[in-house]
């Protein structure tokens, strides 16, 4: 499987996605930068990214955890999401998402 990640330069790196791992662990293993302070545990928002528009409607809903601790990140847009929250999962192959400030700065 494979997840597509954008750089802040605008860059796309194909990396290679793990079957239940999380997006934010993936693009970690990827060696793209990824803050992720809490280590996945939904409670700081620098795993933010944002979401390709025609993937929003196919990953699982957001849970009120996550979308509470959303509410900390800078820029949120309808299309964020926190990576550490997204499980990736075969129906996911070719995901596409793009680092945020939170995440890569
Ligand atoms: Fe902290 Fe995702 S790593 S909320």
């Amino acid at each position: 499987m494979k997840l597509f990640v954008t750089d802040l330069e605008g860059v796309e790196h194909a990396i290679e996605a793990m079957p239940n791992w999380t997006v934010m662990e993936i693009i970690r293993d990827g060696d793209q930068p990824m803050r992720a302070e809490c280590g996945g545990s939904c409670a700081c928002a620098t795993c933010h990214v944002y979401v390709a528009k025609e993937w929003l409607d196919r990953l699982p809903a957001m849970e009120p955890e996550e979308r509470d601790t959303l509410d900390g990140g800078f820029e949120v847009e309808p299309n964020s999401r926190l990576s550490c929250q997204l499980i990736m999962t075969p129906d996911m192959d070719g995901l596409k998402v793009t680092l945020t400030n939170d995440s890569s700065n």
